[in-house]
């Protein structure tokens, strides 16, 4: 049944503590709050986006914002916080020129509080022109190396830092385990662990030198919780997830990024079994404020309080939508496109409908940030943090994660590396494009308009000619990802007979959210015929996949001689794949994610015991966990060989630690990076444990013929789980331990 709004349960006001602030800070904040009428308060919990003060709203591509339009939301509705690009990407002038007028405004306000702007910088500064774009954040778990996601994250704070931006709505902490998803490039992939370990390195890189400074941005956690679940694949539609599940998988990435100090948080904008996130009582305030001690600000996404009453259908009105959603915890409403959540706000705050100590709650974490991204010191851009902008290190940088994030998944008799010399066809739709290759949130929303990136991104085609020259290197291809033309196979064939080798690329086009929804991960028909009549040419063929989510490939895999996992890799993208396919970079990238071998079955790596042996009579279906390519995997130019795996003891009591050696050897002819890998097997549990979990990897690097004793440490937290009455525990049993192809067995004892 329906609540009702008049039913509303007492609320626990949760008062945020401010240990964060400085003592004069805190003083400030105190003082204002006293003096700050209901409108005022209801004001800095409203969010709105540029379109609502730019001259024509969202007819505006250029940032041109309203005087009139912005005095209302500034003066008028005490707007707190504005969000948002109507179209493209700026210069960091333009945006500098955009934040100052907005405080401009704010100055002609009784209590002068200072707007916050917030932007979406999810691989790279999405929204300032020639910003610097790293791999998604599928590509950077690829490359197994916290060192990269730490330092691409100080580059991302420094270009937004630089734009007068000191609000960053990143990481996305959702996990990757339903492929269809169209923000699966945005996740760290399938596995908790990973998801976790990155997570929490980026909000530190994010936040570590203290907001105030010009270095450092606000992080948004997001989007908790659940909200990469969708049961249909489907952004924005019901997941169904048990809690034991949401709890075991699902959570623990936001619980560490809370202990990494993350200051906000976003909301998921979808239901979990029939209860959308935005109105959850129970996970915005029982968990994630009392349980996981979260003090930070609680946004929506967008229009997600309206979305209550007209898409969800759990709030009869749109009032309703708004007490439902403050009174289960939310503190500010991107709302963004109107100013509704104010006047419906300030209406029940006067019905007594969310309670004064709710808004009081609200307004206090929202100025706490507020002092913390020291707005109050200095709300303007910083002359300062312009300097950080572009420097050229930022290049090599983003080159290094391309590298890094490459994984090859097949080298039928050492295909690759080419030589210099190899005659070259390379075609398909992502050899001539640009946003094949860096995807969402680059530049534009979608990341689909080349327009806006910089002029020297290059295509796949310009970098293996950069190599090869332009007479080894030829194409059938045009710009445009969708045109015919790199569909003609009669032409491929033809210009196949003066190649050694066919590079085909093929995979997605840039999308982001909503309008990436697909109905299934084939590959569209136009580009399997391209594969396949590559391969009657009796050439060589090479496939580079540029995509944010596995493509089912299983149907043309047997034709090619090799498979490069390219991801969405950004702006260096194009000259990692060719450094790769020439050799001039040893691939080391690992899978973070189980690639599909039927668009039917979808088996995490972390399969329970009945996933990997099935019951099954005359079974035709393949058995257990058969994936095309399994998580982990990523093969090499050199050789790796796993000895001497070694426990400091094979009883592990109460809070001890386990210290667990390995030697790993490079035993090929090349240098190579290799990330290494602990796994964990609970061999009997009373919730079915997984065949096993990641609990530890190391990126090394091998001289040829060079070895290396890797050393990891494991306490009981590594091996806990979920329990059936929702605690997360370690039961006394025996475990395993594997690293590479190397077991040993350990027994843990309270
Ligand atoms: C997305 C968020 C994003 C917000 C603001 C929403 O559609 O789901 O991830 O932060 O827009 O751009």
């Amino acid at each position: 049944m329906r609540k009702s709004i008049l039913a509303i349960i007492a609320f626990t006001c949760v008062t945020a503590t401010n240990a964060q602030l400085t003592k004069a800070d805190e003083q400030k904040l105190n003082d204002l709050l006293k003096q700050m009428t209901i409108e005022e308060k209801v004001g800095q919990m409203t969010q709105v986006t540029i379109a609502v003060i730019t001259k024509g709203g969202w007819a505006d591509t250029e940032g041109d914002l309203d005087p009139a339009a912005l005095k209302k939301a500034i003066i008028d509705y005490h707007v707190g916080s504005v969000l948002n690009v109507n179209a493209h990407a700026f210069t960091a002038d333009k945006w500098n020129a955009i934040i100052t007028q907005i405080q401009d405004e704010t100055k002609n306000t009784k209590l002068k509080i200072p707007v916050i702007y917030g932007l979406d910088g999810m691989h790279g500064q999405t929204y300032t022109l020639s910003s610097t774009l790293f791999p998604q954040n599928l590509g950077m778990a690829a490359t197994r190396n916290p060192s990269l996601v730490r330092a691409a994250a100080k580059v991302t704070a420094n270009e937004l830092r630089a734009s007068g931006v000191r609000w960053n709505f990143a990481p996305v902490l959702d996990i990757g385990r339903q492929p269809l998803w169209s923000r699966f490039p945005e996740t760290y992939g399938e596995d908790v662990y990973i998801a976790k370990t990155m997570g929490a390195t980026a909000i530190k890189a994010y936040e570590e030198d203290g907001l105030k400074n010009i270095t450092a941005v606000a992080s948004c956690m997001k989007h908790y919780l659940g909200y990469s679940a969708p049961r249909n694949g489907k952004d924005r539609t019901p997941a169904y997830i048990p809690e034991i599940e949401l709890r075991e998988y699902y959570l623990p990435s936001f619980r560490e990024a809370i202990k990494a100090g993350a200051s906000t948080i976003m909301i998921n904008s979808g239901e979990i079994n029939g209860e959308p996130v935005h109105a959850s009582k129970y996970l915005l305030t029982d968990v994630l404020r009392k349980e996981l001690g979260f003090q930070g600000v609680i946004v929506t996404d967008w229009e997600d309080i309206k979305r209550l009453h007209d898409r969800h259908n759990v709030a009869a009105t749109p009032r309703e939508a708004v007490v439902m959603a403050i009174n289960a915890g939310i503190d500010m409403s991107m709302v963004p496109s109107d100013f509704s959540f104010y006047d419906l706000l300030l209406e029940a705050v006067k019905l007594k409908e969310v309670p004064m100590s709710r808004i009081d709650d609200a307004v206090k974490r929202i100025l706490t940030l507020k002092f913390k991204t020291g707005l109050f010191d200095n709300a303007y851009p910083e002359a300062a943090a312009k300097a950080n902008f572009g420097k050229p290190e930022y290049q090599q940088l983003a080159l290094d994660a391309a590298h890094e994030a490459m994984t090859l998944l097949k080298n039928k008799n050492n295909t690759l590396p080419l030589a210099k010399n190899t005659r070259l066809l390379v075609a398909g739709p992502s050899a001539q494009s640009i946003t094949a290759l860096n995807g969402c949130w680059s530049y534009t929303w979608q990341g689909n308009n080349e327009q806006w990136y910089p002029a020297d991104s290059k295509t796949i085609l310009q970098a293996i000619k950069d190599k090869g020259g332009d007479k080894n290197v030829f194409t059938t291809t045009v710009k445009g990802f969708n045109n015919v033309v790199n569909y003609d196979v009669t032409s491929l064939k033809r210009a196949s007979a003066n190649a050694d080798v066919i590079i085909l690329c093929i995979g997605e086009d840039a999308y982001a959210e909503s309008p990436g929804n697909t109905r299934e991960l084939a590959l569209p028909d136009e580009q399997v015929e391209l594969v396949k009549a590559a391969a009657m040419t009796g050439k060589p063929v090479i496939l580079v996949l540029t995509e944010g989510r596995p493509r089912f490939i299983t149907n043309i895999e047997p034709v090619a001689s090799g498979i490069l996992m390219a991801y969405w890799s950004g702006k260096k993208s194009a000259e990692a794949i060719a450094d790769i396919l020439f050799g001039d970079y040893n691939p080391d990238g690992r899978l973070p994610f189980s690639y599909p071998k039927s668009m039917g079955e979808f088996v995490m790596y972390d399969r329970k015991p009945t996933e990997e042996v099935r019951e099954v009579f005359n079974d035709n279906a393949g058995g257990g966990y058969d994936p095309l390519f399994p998580f982990g995997f990523g093969l090499s130019y050199t050789t790796f060989e796993y000895s001497n795996l070694q426990l400091n003891s094979t009883n592990l009591k109460g809070d001890a630690k386990l210290t667990i050696t390995v030697t790993v050897k490079n035993t090929g002819s090349r240098a190579g990076k290799h990330a290494v890998e602990l796994y964990t097997h609970d061999l009997y549990a009373s919730i079915t444990p997984n065949m096993k979990r990641l609990r530890a990897f190391q990126k090394i690097s091998l001289n040829a013929g060079e070895s290396k004793q890797v050393t990891f440490t494991i306490d009981k937290n590594d091996l806990a789980f979920v329990n059936a009455q929702l605690k997360t525990i370690t039961e006394a049993g025996d475990f395993e331990v594997m690293i590479g192809d190397k077991k040993a067995k350990f027994n843990y004892s309270y």
